[in-house]
């Protein structure tokens, strides 16, 4: 009952709902990416067609998207501009598409799009074909019409999504472009070898670290009693786990309704921190990588307000905190440059387990549609 057989044929398993038969696919969907776009034997990347243009010469790579596939080209920017500094824009659709942007002929620009019929990513792609632009696209859907239009289509091979709320299509989407990353990196010349061993590494170890971190649902479930009394809440991310604070909030909206907003944590001070109180959780993505130590001032500066404080680290971010935290979700040790798509997991399941509690329809949210072809 996969790909070609159509929505019908697809059912939940012994699941409850597809969202979490799709969360629980995750480590098998993105095996099944990584075996399409890595060699593992030789820790390389290995994409699935020529490309038709050159990672050198490009001087801009600009990516559209909406919704969730929005924040996954948003985590492809950092990668892009850390590992291949290869300068991104990365815009919403439906602004990009009416912004007359200018574009010099020749460049790159890149549509991300679960079921490759959104209409305003398709009037994005068909804006940067009239400006000159390479058309590559990340589909899921490879008969769709952002496909079609594309003059290279990367597929995410993660099986039909039915869920409305995207899960493993975004981690799918974000594997695909770490791998397209580092081959830029490669080709730009500014990841050797030995680097892209490394890093393929990483992307080969995720199916397990995504395992470890779906262990954690019970825990989450637990937290999400509490969170299912919010009316509002916040999430923290810095770096590349800025846009998944961003995805974690939208997934909590999307299923439960309840308001929610994604912040970069330095962003705190200049105006979300007028909203806390104690009764305002606050959920904080932050691995101990680099700038830890920066979130955990920001962290005190929620405690201080009365905030409850949510955190996703890892075990060296758990020893590090103080009393501060309400609540610690812990993923597994990663690097950095793993970290968006493991952390993508917990803050999914924050959103199901809440929205079951409160009895939403979590399949089939109210207003939303899983495709939207219309403007
Ligand atoms: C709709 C869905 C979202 C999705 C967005 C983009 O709004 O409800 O979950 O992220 O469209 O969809 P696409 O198929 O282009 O990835």
């Amino acid at each position: 009952a996969q790909t070609q057989l159509g929505v019908s044929m697809v059912d939940k398993g012994n699941h409850r709902h597809f969202m979490l038969k799709e969360i629980y696919e995750q480590p098998d969907a993105i095996s099944h990416t990584a075996s399409h776009y890595l060699d593992l034997a030789n820790g390389k990347v290995k994409l699935p067609s020529k490309l038709p243009f050159d990672f050198k010469s490009l001087n801009r790579l600009t990516i559209s998207a909406c919704g969730t596939a929005y924040y996954a080209g948003l985590v492809a920017k950092y990668w892009f501009e850390k590992y291949a500094r290869l300068p991104v824009e990365v815009d919403v659709a439906s602004e990009f598409r009416y912004r007359e942007p200018p574009m010099d002929a020749g460049g790159l620009a890149l549509f991300i799009s679960q079921s490759g019929e959104t209409a305003d990513t398709l009037a994005a792609l068909r804006y940067c074909k009239e400006n000159g632009q390479h058309i590559a696209s990340i589909v899921n859907a490879q008969e769709s019409t952002i496909a079609r239009e594309s003059d290279i289509v990367f597929p995410i091979l993660c099986g039909p999504e039915i869920s409305v709320a995207s899960t493993k299509a975004t981690t799918a989407q974000l594997s695909v472009l770490a791998s397209l990353a580092i081959a830029a990196g490669r080709q730009r010349g500014h990841i050797s070898e030995a680097q892209e061993f490394e890093l393929v590494d990483m992307l080969a170890k995720l199916p397990g670290a995504i395992t470890k971190a779906l262990g954690s649902e019970e825990k989450i479930d637990q937290i999400s009693h509490k969170l299912s009394k919010a009316k509002d809440v916040l999430y923290l991310g810095r770096g590349s786990l800025f846009p998944i604070a961003m995805e974690g909030a939208l997934k909590l909206k999307e299923i439960t309704y309840i308001h929610a907003e994604g912040y970069a944590s330095g962003e705190l001070k200049h105006g979300p921190i007028a909203l806390i109180d104690e009764t305002l959780p606050v959920v904080v993505v932050a691995p101990s990588d680099d700038l830890f130590d920066k979130t955990i001032s920001n962290m005190h500066e929620v405690a201080a307000r009365g905030g409850k404080i949510i955190l996703i680290t890892d075990e060296a971010g758990a020893k590090s905190v103080g009393d501060d935290v309400d609540e610690i979700i812990i993923v597994p040790d990663a690097h950095e440059f793993v970290m968006p798509i493991i952390c993508a997991i917990p803050v999914q399941l924050l959103a199901y387990y809440t929205a079951v509690f409160m009895g939403t329809d979590v399949d089939q949210p109210r207003n939303l549609a899983k495709s939207v072809t219309v403007e």
